[in-house]
C-alpha cells in the first residue's frame, strides 16, 4: 500500500498522556474531520475512549477512532505504522519506549514526528535508522517541541534572511531564551532515562559530551566548543548570560541541520544558546546563581542514587504536569542574533519567536501538531525526503507559516 492510500492521515500515539492530551485537544479544536483523518493511539482502551468522548463533546467531531497497542509490541506497532501516513508520538521516555515505533515507521515508509530531547536516543536512531529511512522515504523528525523548533526553525529563518539580504549566511547565531513554564512527570522521567543511559553506555555519554554528536558519522567534529556552563558577559547584547537547560539539545540539532543540508552556513558556522539575566551587578549575580543551580542539578542527576531518589520522592509522577492556569499564564521568547560579514562589511540579522503560553506544554502542543500537519499535507521545503531529520531539515520554511497561524510570533529583521 502506498503512503497516500492509508486508513488514517495521522495517528497520535500517546494521546492519553499529559502532553498527548493537549495535542489531541489542539488538533480536534483546530481541524475538522474533513481536513484530517485522525486516530488516537495508546495502551489503555478505557482511557482512550474517555478522552475520545470528551473531545467529541467539545468539538465538531462525531467520533474519533482508537488504535490500541503497547509500545513494546513490535508487531502491533507495525500494523499501526502501516495504517497511517504519519505517526506523531508523545510516548516517552523515548529511550525506554521509542525505538520499536521508529523501526516500524521506517519499515512502513511512514512519516513520524516526536518530542524527544533525549540526546542519547536521537544519536542511536541516527546511527541505526538514518540510511534505511532515507531509502524508504520515511521522514523521522525528532525534537518537534519547544526543544528544538524555535531554535532550529528560528536559525533557519535568520540564515535565509541573511542570504536574501546580504548574499551570505551568518557565521554566528546566538540564541537568548527567556520564559516561564512548568514541567511534567514525563519530561523529568525522560531526563532520568537519559542520565541512566549515560551512566552505563559510553556512546550515550559521548552523545551528551560531544557538541557535534548528532552530526552524521564521520563529521562529528567542528569549531564550536559546546554549551555555556558558566556565567558570561555577552558583548553583543551587553548583558550577563547563564547556561540554558535546552542548549545541549538545541545547539546539536542546529548543527545537524547544517550538516544534513550539506553546510549551506559553512563548516565554520557557530551557534550558542544562553539565558540573558540583565546587565550590571544584579545581572551578574543572577547569572552566577542560575549557573550554580544548573551545575548542581546536572551533577546530582549524574549520581545514580541521587537521580533515583529525586525520581522516587521529588519529581511528579508520569501523567502529571502543570495546571491549566499555569499553562495559560506561561510565556516564552527566543531572540536570535545572527552576525556575518558580507563584501561591504559586517552585518546583523535579528529574529524573534515567542508565544503567550507555557513553552513546554501549551506552545509545544501547537508546535508538534503543526509539524505533524506539515508531514500529513506534504508541506515541506527541503531536499531531504527521508532520514532521521531535524525540524528545519525535515520540514523547513512551511512550518513558519503554520506556527504563525497557531498564534506564535515569528519575525526576522535585517
Ligand atoms: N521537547 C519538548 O519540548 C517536550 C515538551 C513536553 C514533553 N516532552 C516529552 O514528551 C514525552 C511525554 O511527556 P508527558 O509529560 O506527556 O508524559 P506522560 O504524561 O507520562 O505520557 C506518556 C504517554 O506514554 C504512554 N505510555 C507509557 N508507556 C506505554 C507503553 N508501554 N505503551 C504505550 N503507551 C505507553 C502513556 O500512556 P498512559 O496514558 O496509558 O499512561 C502516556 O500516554 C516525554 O518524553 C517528554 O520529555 C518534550
Amino acid at each position: 500500500m502506498s503512503n497516500t492510500d492509508r486508513q488514517y492521515d495521522l495517528v497520535l500515539w500517546g494521546a492519553t498522556g499529559f502532553t498527548g492530551t493537549l495535542v489531541a485537544e489542539y488538533l480536534t479544536e483546530t481541524y475538522t474531520p474533513e481536513e484530517l483523518s485522525l486516530a488516537l493511539g495508546g495502551r489503555n482502551e478505557d482511557r482512550l475512549r474517555t478522552l475520545a468522548d470528551d473531545l467529541v463533546a467539545g468539538a465538531q467531531w462525531e467520533s474519533l477512532p482508537i488504535v490500541r497497542g503497547d509500545a513494546t509490541d513490535r508487531e502491533r506497532l507495525q500494523e499501526i505504522a502501516d495504517s497511517t501516513r504519519v505517526v506523531c508520538t508523545t510516548v516517552g521516555p523515548y529511550t525506554t519506549y521509542g525505538t520499536p515505533l521508529v523501526e516500524a515507521c521506517v519499515e512502513a515508509g511512514t512519516d513520524y514526528c516526536d518530542l524527544t530531547g533525549e540526546l542519547n536516543w536521537i544519536r542511536e536512531m541516527i546511527d541505526r535508522y538514518h540510511e534505511d529511512a532515507l531509502e524508504a522515504g520515511s521522514r523521522i523528525v525528532h525534537t518537534c517541541g519547544v526543544d528544538s523548533i524555535p531554535a532550529d526553525i528560528g536559525t533557519m529563518a535568520v540564515q535565509s534572511a541573511a542570504v536574501d539580504e546580504f548574499g551570505t549566511p551568518c557565521d554566528l547565531v546566538r540564541l537568548y531564551v527567556d520564559g516561564r513554564g512548568g514541567v511534567s512527570g514525563g519530561t523529568l522521567a525522560s531526563a532520568v532515562a537519559m542520565f541512566d543511559a549515560a551512566s552505563t553506555d559510553p556512546i550515550a555519554r559521548q552523545a551528551l559530551r560531544n557538541p557535534y554528536s548528532l552530526a552524521p558519522p564521520g563529521e562529528r567534529t567542528g569549531v564550536d566548543s559546546g554549551e555555556q556552563r558558566r556565567p558570561k558577559w555577552d558583548p553583543l547584547r551587553s548583558v550577563w548570560t547563564a547556561p540554558s537547560p535546552m542548549a545541549a539539545v538545541n545547539e546539536r540539532v542546529i548543527r545537524r541541520t547544517n550538516a544534513l543540508l550539506e553546510y549551506p552556513w559553512g563548516r565554520e558556522f557557530r551557534c550558542t544558546e544562553t539565558v540573558p539575566t540583565g546587565s550590571g551587578i544584579r545581572g551578574g549575580a543572577v547569572a552566577t546563581l542560575v549557573a550554580g543551580g544548573f551545575g548542581l542539578a546536572a551533577a546530582g542527576m549524574a549520581i545514580d542514587p541521587v537521580r533515583a531518589g529525586l525520581q522516587r520522592f521529588v519529581f511528579p509522577d508520569p501523567g502529571e504536569g502543570p495546571s491549566r492556569e499555569r499553562i495559560e499564564s506561561g510565556h516564552f521568547t527566543v531572540r536570535l542574533l545572527g552576525r556575518g560579514t558580507a563584501t561591504d562589511g559586517p552585518f546583523v540579522v535579528e529574529g524573534t519567536i515567542r508565544a503567550d503560553v507555557d513553552p513546554g506544554y501549551g506552545a509545544t502542543a501547537r508546535m508538534l501538531s503543526e509539524a505533524a500537519m506539515c508531514l500529513v499535507r506534504n508541506e515541506t521545503a527541503t531536499p531531504l525526503e527521508g532520514g532521521v531529520l531535524t525540524p528545519a531539515s525535515g520540514i523547513g520554511e512551511p512550518l513558519v507559516d503554520r506556527l504563525r497561524d497557531a498564534g506564535l510570533t515569528v519575525s526576522v529583521s535585517t
